[in-house]
């Protein structure tokens, strides 16, 4: 029976552009495991979109001194082009701007406040006497009143992991002039995480062995600790609170931020011409959510949506439909630094995704990426190693297996698969080892150890590898053609299996290697941007066509005498000489690329 698979991804702020830390985090583990259902024949739903609020937004529209607005459409567009070229199949890629999102957003808030989940209670803020307003945290640095750091954010001490809040910061200074802010009365709306502690115990400690330790950890600490928290914030950007009197203020972004889960599923529905089509995901029992994060965003996605979600249990739903479902995984990873240094957007210490996406080959840093994945510790991206997995792993184990076998196929048996006569006892041998492969593989990919995963399938190029030079073919092809073609038949077959395993991992060259073999047809379907039409505004969405990947999770069976086709090379050798011509642009100005309002 196929499974119904929900995977998200945390949605990236729109001020800036994708870096390595993106595709780190979440991004490449979501898209491979989504494929990977796909191949499963499972029905996918895989969503995410721009974050367009909040005041990395605004920081980076008053730095520039263009409207937030113009902040968020320019890398929105951005971030469509970039995942296109880098394969992140969604089935929507939208932002949190979109008419449905503010509606739901609103409906959300409202049954909150009607279930007696939200209270409105005086606060303390900072406040800048030189620009007349409220100061939101990122506007905020200070020292961290639980480790001392002395740049601690307003929202979040960037050295001890800790969310804070604004007023604890010790000798706090306005990011925008330097000046002290001063303490100030407003009103906000909680949200009454206390009243959500027990449920939310359960829900963490019941049938969690799937999750990472760590993730499980964090969560279950500050379950115990939780306070009430301030959900509305004085600010002009945002999303409007539904009510008389509250005109000045908006939505905290994270509060309806993480909505985004729920909304651009009902807005895939509502645009695939099935309006009811969301709640197969989200009011099925059997249905599994995951959401892709990365650690600092850990709290929000198991604690703060779950509460949520507990809190509007039964919307847009019947009783017949059930209960809303919670996350059934929050497969969050660790940082990825480059070259032994913390990311630094301000340092450009960066490796920016649309960069390095004209001079190398999307797979080979999907390849990277993956065998590099931070999922159990923090991990480092080094040009060195970039260049070296590249070269011995990805194109000598796998890039030139295709290559020379093809190529062999094309000189001595006319292009098509040849007939192998009797299997030997080393052919059904390999064959059978890609064969238990999948079954390995399968376990590790469902249980989203992506990284071991790859590893396995590579290790399986390399058997083949091995199996091609104790197999007789290359040699003795001119006086025993048979033992050559038996050789050839098997190698062929070995391919046709590890294509299906590596293509969560390397869709663009697997699909490749599938028309080289000689089949037609795509492996994924096609992805194209669309745009959509809403009452209001229109908007571009990155959307996945989902024709092929159906339940082809097996080895395959090549058809003897089927026609091959002229391989090209997979990937190209990386020279040496690049790691020092990538090392020394880390840290310098990045100063060739568009910015918001032009330049
Ligand atoms: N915009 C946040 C970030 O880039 C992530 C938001 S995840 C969401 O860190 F689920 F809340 F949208
Ligand atoms: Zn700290």
């Amino acid at each position: 029976m196929p499974e119904y698979i929900h995977v998200s991804l945390a949605w990236p702020y729109a001020n800036g552009d994708m870096h390595a830390g993106h595709l780190a985090g979440c991004y490449i583990p979501a898209d491979i495991y989504a494929r990977y259902h796909r191949l499963k024949g499972n029905h996918v739903l895989m969503v995410s979109g721009s974050d367009a609020h909040g005041t990395p937004i605004t920081v980076e529209a008053d730095r520039l001194g263009v409207p937030p607005s113009e902040v968020f459409e320019f890398y929105h567009a951005r971030f469509l082009e970039t995942q296109k070229q880098i394969g992140i199949s969604y089935d929507l890629f939208t932002h949190t701007d979109t008419e449905n999102h503010h509606r739901i957003a609103q409906d959300i808030f409202l049954k909150l406040l009607e279930r007696g989940h939200l209270y409105i209670q005086q606060q303390r803020l900072l406040y800048s006497e030189t620009e007349k307003r409220f100061l939101p945290d990122r506007y905020v640095e200070g020292t961290c009143p639980i480790c001392g750091y002395a740049d601690a954010r307003g929202d979040q001490c960037d050295n001890c992991g800790n969310l804070l809040d604004a007023v604890d910061l010790i000798n706090p200074r306005s990011k925008t002039d330097g000046s002290t802010p001063v303490v100030r009365e407003t009103e906000h709306y909680f949200l009454d995480l206390p009243a959500f502690i027990d449920r939310l115990r359960e829900y963490l400690s019941d049938g969690k062995e799937h999750w990472r330790p760590n993730v499980l950890r964090v969560s279950q600490n500050k379950v115990g600790e939780l306070k009430g928290r301030p959900i509305t914030r004085d600010i002009e950007w945002g999303i409007r609170v539904p009510l008389e009197g509250w005109e000045n203020k908006r939505m905290y972004v994270w509060f309806e931020a993480v909505m985004g889960y729920f909304t651009a599923s009902v807005e895939w529905a509502h645009n695939t011409g099935q309006p009811d089509a969301w709640k197969k995901w989200w009011y099925n029992p059997d249905a599994r959510i995951y959401n892709f994060i990365g650690k600092d965003n850990i709290e929000f996605h198991t604690i703060i949506w779950p509460a949520e979600l507990m809190g509007i249990d039964g919307l847009y739903a019947t009783e017949a439909d059930g209960h809303l479902n919670l996350p059934y995984d929050v497969p969050a990873n660790e940082f990825m630094n480059i070259e032994s240094q913390q990311f630094s957007k301000s340092r450009n210490w960066a490796i920016w995704i649309p960069d390095i996406l004209e001079r190398y080959h999307p797979d080979q840093i999907r390849y990277y990426i993956a065998m590099t994945a931070p999922e159990t510790r923090d991990s480092d991206w080094s040009w060195d190693g970039f260049v070296t997995r590249n070269n011995t792993e990805l194109l000598a184990a796998w890039g030139n297996l295709v290559n020379r076998v093809l190529k062999f196929a094309h000189k001595h048996f006319d292009g098509v698969v040849p007939d192998p006569g009797e299997l030997r006892e080393m052919d059904r041998a390999i064959i059978e080892q890609v064969e238990s492969g999948f079954d390995r593989i399968d376990g590790l990919l469902n249980a989203v150890k992506l990284r071991d995963a790859l590893a396995e399938t590579m290790a399986l190029a390399r058997e083949v590898n091995g199996y091609l030079d104790r197999a007789p073919w290359f040699k003795v092809v001119k006086e025993d053609r048979q033992a050559a073609a038996t050789t050839i038949y098997t190698a062929l077959r070995c391919i046709d299996g590890l294509k299906t395993l590596f293509a969560p991992f390397l869709p663009f060259t697997s699909q490749q290697v599938h028309e080289f073999l000689g089949y037609d047809g795509a492996l994924f379907g096609e992805q194209a941007i669309r745009t959509y039409q809403e009452s209001e505004r229109a908007h571009q969405a990155l959307t996945y066509d989902p024709s092929g990947a159906i339940g082809r999770w097996e080895p395959g069976n090549l058809p003897v005498g089927q026609a091959l086709r002229e391989p090209q090379p997979l990937f190209r050798k990386l020279e040496p000489s690049l790691v020092d011509e990538e090392r020394a642009r880390l840290g310098q100005p990045r100063d060739d690329v568009p910015v918001p309002g032009g330049r």
